[in-house]
């Protein structure tokens, strides 16, 4: 049976892990994947998920099973932290949430969702994503049978956003299209809307009868937390559906833990009543509930001030060094003689930034200098640190 099989290329992204564990050169640097590390090289466990971890333990009294649902205190803390405790559409009881496997079990459960909603449609929806946009965005979506159309978004000779560009592709979109909008910290390009922009997005989806889908996989790593949930929620108050896929990989550390959120704002109580019926009935066919810890660990600290303090406190730490790791990387290569070239990284959110150079390049880095990124030139900012920051300013200046 197996043999009709034809052999795939490894992902682009996680195959960059494995690459650079086997290298053996003690100076490689791993620009690849979106993880944060600290100074040291380690992908630490936050102190707020290890004092939760332990409570859990002392707490926990049955490993039965949750439900496709997931944890109801999870649920109803991450829908505040997406859209703050008072959001008007929480006050209208059109909000639901489902727990998810991580933000990629979330993306994909949503598509599910948006084809069910399509099913009898002569013209189903088309799912529009940014060009660039996170490359797993393709697999997870089109894998449920949707149809995805590109928007302009970046680019890459002006170091920012074409934001007129985007809204001339967004004229395309027809009504019941839904359009998928990084929330914040965009990746790759870390090149996020203004409010202003988010206000003339907003105002277009309604006038086109679209609806946005937000990916959000970076809260508080951007602005922080309320910033970085600006346009998301400015969508959430103006537009009439929409659908927010999140993670808590990257804010709470919880990456292999696979925890996420899908929630769906809908016109009325019942429309959201019957939306999380389907999500459940999808979630059941796939993987029937999701994994428990990451959403406990999440749920305890979300649920206890002096806990959600110390994540605060934490997330603002990984914030401000990656911020000051993207100040430190201009500087060093302003003063290696790159001139003005890279400043445009100094002002780009999160984890990801391109340094804009060529497939070739990208590959000299690698197999010269034992230096990881993305095939695009993304890098993961986090995976710089004072220790190799010269080296890798060394090696680029080199291949430039
Ligand atoms: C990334 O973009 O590097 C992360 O989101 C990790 C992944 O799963 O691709």
């Amino acid at each position: 049976m197996f043999d009709v099989l034809k052999a795939l290329p490894a992902d682009p992204i996680l195959n960059l892990v494995v690459e650079c564990k086997a290298d053996d050169n003690p100076n490689k640097v791993d620009l690849g994947a979106g993880v944060y590390k600290d100074e040291s090289g380690n992908t630490p466990i936050m102190a707020a998920v290890q004092a939760a971890q332990t409570q859990l333990q002392q707490e926990e009294t049955t490993k039965t099973y949750v439900s496709p649902a997931g944890l109801v205190g999870f649920n109803q803390g991450m829908i505040n932290l997406l859209l703050g405790d008072s959001h008007p559409a929480i006050k209208d009881q059109r909000v639901m949430g489902v727990q998810a496997p991580g933000g990629c079990g979330a993306l994909n459960i949503a598509g599910h969702l948006i084809k069910r909603c399509n099913q009898d449609k002569q013209v189903p929806a088309t799912v529009w994503i940014s060009t660039p946009t996170w490359a797993n965005h393709i697999p997870l979506l089109s894998s449920c049978g949707l149809q995805l159309g590109e928007y302009p978004y970046y680019d890459g000779e002006t170091h920012g956003i074409n934001f007129d560009a985007m809204m001339e592709g967004l004229q395309e979109i027809k009504a019941g299209d839904v359009v998928l909008l990084h929330g914040c910290c965009h990746n790759p390009s870390g090149a996020d809307l203004t409010q202003e922009q988010w206000r003339t997005v907003a105002a277009l989806l309604n006038e086109k009868g679209a609806m946005p889908f937000v990916d959000v996989a970076y809260q508080g790593l951007g602005d922080g937390l309320e910033q970085d949930a600006w346009g998301m929620r400015y969508l959430a108050e103006h537009c009439p559906e929409m659908i927010i896929a999140s993670s808590c990989s990257k804010n709470f550390g919880l990456y292999r833990e696979r925890v996420g959120e899908v929630v769906v704002i809908a016109k009325n109580t019942t429309a959201a009543n019957i939306s999380h019926g389907q999500l459940l009935s999808i979630a059941r066919g796939i993987y029937s509930m999701p994994p428990n810890h990451g959403a406990a660990v999440v749920d305890i600290i979300l649920h206890n001030p002096a806990l959600t303090q110390q994540w605060h406190t934490e997330l603002t730490t990984m914030r401000e060094r990656i911020a000051s790791l993207r100040v430190s990387l201009v500087s060093q290569l302003q003063a290696a003689g790159a001139g003005s070239r890279f400043d445009y990284i100094q002002h780009e959110k999160g984890m990801f930034s391109f340094l804009g150079i060529n497939p070739e390049q990208v590959l000299a880095l690698k197999q010269q200098h034992s230096i990881y990124m993305v095939n695009s030139s993304r890098i993961s900012v986090a995976g710089l640190s004072d220790r190799n920051m010269g080296y890798v300013v060394e090696s680029l200046m080199k291949v430039v």
